[in-house]
């Protein structure tokens, strides 16, 4: 079993390079099953997640070759099944991506239930509700999903809830439909309009993809090319946590700034020094960081998932600050690790009360998903002695080397296999 050791109260200095986004990423790679020619994807990240959706492709009948660091092709021509089971997709929840990319090119997709991280109820009633507009029949039985369009034409999307997969699964599915297909209410968040750049370029018509009524306009193939991806905005605002809270000076590059721009307002409300340069952003902690309120809602709110990392650094921060979850139902299952290490939090609900505490103490703490087990990383950094983070498999699904990179910056960390 792999840990992570770290030794608390190491400032951090210097910079670090953000790697590409890992939301955008899967999307895109699940997209590629829909385009007629190779596409040669640039940026991509070292991470679990993309090898589980790569390997999935692969067993599909794509063909990936790696090019070098970050740069893959994919030639999906040989593709010929459109099922997907249980044992490839339990590992993570973007592998639903595969229902919108296969009912797109062969107008029906079977795919089991997918699995990720557990934040309680993760319905998938829109993504249902999209593709059925569409012309689709769904059935769910035996842990399958199955989808079946005798012909796909284009429909009127109003989503109940702003879901980012169900945007996605829907622009997917409606590549290749006869007509307009109109999403309103669609989640604008960067990597959707990351997916509707890579299809664009690809020969789709994608668009309005930022605001919340997405079109699609039906077109009869998309031709390979070349893409690259965006920035992760969580693993960069993940940095900027970490150099708020123990940060001397660190310069987070490849970074779009106006993606952190509610995160930034946060941070500067708190007491942190922030300067946004053209493509990166300066973090300092000057000391003395105050309490705030924060409430996470889909983009451009303060992002879901950056609230763990964002309550590791409220809790060592001067007075009580209040924290409600907006999007997930049960996203503060972490808390009781954090109280481990001296933090002070009431959850009730999807509220969080934090007592803000003088300091954080090293304890053994578990990653019990992957937003969390980066926010025990950022209690770690803060925290007096030492902090062992178990169930390292979710901090590597989404997170390329985060702890060299930290090493990087003058943190201490060292990963441990028992
Ligand atoms: N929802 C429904 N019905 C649906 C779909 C969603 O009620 O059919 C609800 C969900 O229960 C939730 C809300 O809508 O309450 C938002 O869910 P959404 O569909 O937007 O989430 P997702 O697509 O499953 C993506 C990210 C998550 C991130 C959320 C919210 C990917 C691969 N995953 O999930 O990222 O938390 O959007 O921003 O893009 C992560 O990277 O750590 C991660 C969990």
């Amino acid at each position: 079993m792999e840990k992570l050791v770290i030794q608390g109260g190491m400032r951090l200095s210097g910079s670090v390079t953000i790697s590409g986004a890992k939301n955008a990423a899967v999307a895109i790679i699940a997209a590629s099953i829909l385009v007629d020619g190779v596409c040669k994807i640039e940026n991509i990240p070292d991470i679990k997640d993309v090898f589980t959706i790569v390997n999935i492709i692969q067993n599909l009948g794509a063909k990936v070759t790696y090019i070098s660091e970050g740069i893959i092709e994919i030639d999906s021509k040989n593709i010929c099944s459109h099922r997907a089971d249980y044992d490839q997709v339990k590992k993570m929840r973007a592998s639903y991506y595969l229902l919108g990319a296969l009912l797109g090119r062969f107008k029906c997709a079977c795919v089991a239930m997918p699995g990720g991280c557990d934040f309680g109820a993760r319905p998938i009633d829109q993504h249902i509700k999209g593709f059925e507009a569409l012309g689709a029949t769904v059935n769910l039985q035996h842990g399958l999903i199955e989808v079946v369009a005798p012909e796909l034409r284009a429909g009127h999307v109003y989503l109940d809830t702003v879901s980012v997969g169900a945007t996605i699964n829907i622009m997917l599915a409606a590549v290749f439909a006869k007509g307009t297909t109109i999403i309103e209410n669609s989640a604008k968040e960067p990597h959707i309009v990351d997916l509707a750049n890579f299809l664009n370029a690809m020969g789709a018509k994608v668009k309005g993809a930022g605001t919340d009524i997405i079109r699609i306009i039906g077109v009869d193939h998309l031709k390979g090319g070349c893409y690259s991806i965006i920035p992760d905005q969580i693993e960069a605002g993940t940095f900027m946590i970490a150099a708020a809270a123990v940060g001397d000076d660190v310069l987070i590059k490849n970074v779009i700034p106006k993606h952190m721009d509610s995160l930034t307002a946060k941070l500067i409300e708190i007491g942190a020094q922030i300067e946004e340069l053209d493509d990166a952003i300066r973090v300092k902690n000057i000391g003395n960081l105050k309490s705030t309120n924060i409430k996470t809602m889909p983009y451009p709110g303060f992002p879901t998932d950056l609230q763990p990392q964002m309550v590791a650094l409220l809790s060592a921060s001067r007075g009580v600050s209040v924290v409600t979850e907006g999007v997930w139902d049960n996203r503060f299952q972490y808390a009781d690790e954090l109280k481990r290490m001296g933090a002070k939090i009431h959850v009730d609900g999807r509220t969080a009360v934090i007592e803000g505490v003088s300091a954080l103490w090293g304890a053994p703490v578990r990653a019990t998903d992957l937003r969390a087990g980066a926010g025990m990383i950022i209690a770690a950094l803060m925290a007096d002695g030492e902090t062992e983070i178990t169930e390292l498999k979710h901090i590597d699904r989404g997170y390329v080397s985060i702890e060299n990179k930290l090493c990087m910056l003058g943190a201490k960390i060292e990963r441990v296999d028992e």
